[in-house]
């Protein structure tokens, strides 16, 4: 949430540009406002306003903006509504200082108080001008070269709360200061230019070395070098080769992000299934030595663990498991201790709920393995053991190729388990994983190339609904709350999901003729009481629509239907039946006209509360 990007070269060149089209990287984080600062010849020059990066650049030219240095936002609102004014960036009284920010200080309103007491003059509603107006008050008792450090780090010290900041200052023109606890920052590096962002898209255009900012420490970066520090001493900066291209991070061609991606998945799949053994091996160890499981995740990575959820129970019987929705994790805290061993999945490991969950079980002796997207992000790194979707840079904000990614995985790990539970000798394991890493990614090719004008077509058959359901039975459940969760969040039409079952005890009352009721029915043990419940929405003049792997007994029951082809595992269901829902979600907010990777009041990486 909350996009950030900050430059500073010793190129002669106005770095605006390269702000503006880091922003446009950055824009899945957030886009209700945006806003570049510079120092040229030093003063500090700002554009900024309420809208989109296309919609601000269409009024504002913020090319013209001069100076090597300079720090740039794009915002999703948390304090003040998406205005001129309450968009970053922040100055200080006498605009000597600007500051971007991305998270939320618990503590600015008795801060701001206070400030506007000693005579401060606040413009904006937001609780990041607090910041540029403390160090403004902190900085007129320095001296000396440090003083911006020192009046930054005085002021880092009174705010609660989480935080990425960036910092340019008059007095210290050719720097940027950055500071970080809970909200990300990677700096990038180059031998001339410095860059920091909340993302490493943002500067992938033009270096691959990077090195991730740690919660609590405070960095400088000149054109020429990077000073990282925790509690006053020099921490030592571990740069890093991504192996994200920048080409992975653009449209190429698509006209969405999102569409875009749901393409990427055979490749997404097979790149996440080359594994690495041994933390695979690491996880099992952990997962089979605890007493009990908890699986925690928001949104979309909730379903993957909650596919997982179902493949774990499968095999580990009288373990208890319990998956978790992590911004309830508090209510749960009482089942934590040492012989616990939490399974988080995050796609941008950055997820604030989830991380809050992590050190309170950290805190109680619990072990942790993640799954996560971003290599060295904060989860992973609050884990014994991480493991690693290798789904390249997901840009739409709805997930999809990394959704698809962390549910192979964890079947992954459910088959190394098998494994280690002696279900398989060696030979039989080595051919079962032969097998789903092959199938994995070629069925999910087939279900893309043969599904696809078949969404389109549906999604403009189902584009004047208000409602719909998504029903399925057991472990097919977690497919139905995705097919649901991507509706709803891209094309705004309310959709439901629940275990089928639960129809006549009240969802069924709302539904009419032409009410879309998506049947989730591969054929397994759920297959048969699929049957009554579609004719049981039907009779009520339910539009439905079938996923199957050509059940006829189902597809007859239908009005339409998407076949998907049967796979030697069943562990491939929840992969391969999600992608027509990804698709019919695409098509339905393109049918109505919404721009799906940017759906409105949402935004990629929540890293607020
Ligand atoms: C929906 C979506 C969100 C995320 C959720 C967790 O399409 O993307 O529901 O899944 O915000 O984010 P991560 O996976 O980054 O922890």
């Amino acid at each position: 949430m909350c996009g950030i990007i900050a430059i500073t070269t010793r190129r002669k060149t106005n770095v605006s540009k390269m702000i503006t089209s880091g922003l446009k990287r950055l824009e899945y984080r957030g886009y209700d406002s945006v806003g570049i600062a510079t120092i040229s010849e030093g003063k500090i020059q700002t554009m900024k306003d309420a809208g989109t990066i296309d919609q601000v650049t269409s009024r504002l030219s913020f090319d013209t903006l001069e100076g090597s240095t300079g720090i740039g936002h794009t915002r999703w609102a948390t304090h003040g509504p998406p205005t001129r004014i309450n968009a970053h960036p922040h100055a200080d009284c006498s605009d000597s200082l600007m500051v971007v920010h991305n998270g939320i200080i618990d503590n600015y309103l008795s801060l701001r108080n206070d400030l506007k007491k000693q005579g401060h003059k606040f413009k904006s509603e937001t609780d990041t001008e607090v910041l540029a107006h403390l160090i403004e008050e902190e900085f007129k008792s320095e001296k000396g070269p440090n003083a911006v450090i020192q009046a930054f780090k005085k002021a880092l010290d009174k705010i609660e709360g989480t935080y990425a900041i960036t910092l340019i200052h008059t007095a210290d023109p050719t720097k940027i200061f950055l500071a970080r606890k809970d909200s990300p920052l990677v700096i990038g590096v180059q031998d001339d230019t410095k860059f920091a962002a909340s993302d490493i898209p943002a500067f992938l255009e033009y270096t691959k070395n990077a090195i991730v900012l740690k919660n609590g420490e405070v960095a400088t970066l000149t054109p020429e070098a990077v000073y990282i520090e925790k509690n006053g001493f020099r921490v030592q900066p571990k740069p890093f080769i991504v192996s994200w291209t920048a080409e992975s991070a653009q449209k190429s061609g698509y006209p969405h992000f999102m569409l875009k991606e749901i393409h990427e998945q055979p490749i997404a799949l097979q790149n996440t299934l080359n594994v690495n053994v041994k933390a695979l091996e690491e996880a099992t160890k952990r997962i089979l030595e605890a007493e009990k499981i908890i699986i925690l995740a928001a949104g979309t990575s909730y379903h993957a663990g909650l596919s997982g959820y179902y493949q774990f129970q499968r095999l580990l019987k009288q373990k208890p498991i319990y998956p978790i929705i992590a911004s309830e994790y508090e209510t749960y805290n009482h089942l934590v201790d040492e012989n616990t061993c939490i399974l988080a999945v995050s796609q941008s490991g950055e997820t604030l709920d989830v991380m809050k969950g992590l050190t309170a079980a950290r805190k109680a002796g619990a072990k942790i393995i993640s799954i996560a997207n971003v290599i060295d992000s904060s989860i992973p790194r609050l884990s014994q053991v991480a493991l690693y979707t290798k789904a390249g840079p997901e840009i739409g904000v709805a997930a999809t190729k990394t959704h698809t990614a962390q549910v192979a995985l964890l079947a992954r790990l459910s088959l190394q388990l098998e494994y280690s539970l002696n279900v398989w000798n060696q030979q039989e394991f080595s051919s079962i994983i032969t097998d789903f890493t092959s199938e994995v990614p070629s069925i999910t090719r087939t279900v893309i190339n043969q599904n696809e004008f078949k969404a389109k077509q549906l999604a403009s058959i189902i584009s004047d609904q208000n409602h719909s359901y998504f029903l399925a039975r057991g472990k097919n459940l977690p497919i139905a709350m995705e097919g649901a969760l991507k509706l709803k969040e891209i094309s705004y039409i309310h959709a439901e999901a629940f275990p089928a079952g639960e129809s006549k005890h009240g969802p069924i009352a709302i539904v009419e003729p032409k009410f879309p009721v998506f049947i989730i029915s591969p054929k397994d043990e759920t297959r048969k009481k699929m049957f009554s419940n579609s004719e049981e929405m039907k009779a009520r003049g339910g539009y439905i629509i079938s996923i199957t792997h050509k059940d006829q007994e189902i597809v007859k029951r239908s009005d339409q239907s998407f076949l998907i082809p049967e796979s030697s595992s069943p562990l491939i269901t929840p992969i391969s039946y999600v992608i027509p829902l990804q698709m019919i979600s695409y098509y339905a907010a393109v049918h109505r006209g919404f721009d799906p990777d940017k759906p409105k009041n949402l935004a990629k990486t929540v890293t607020v509360e």
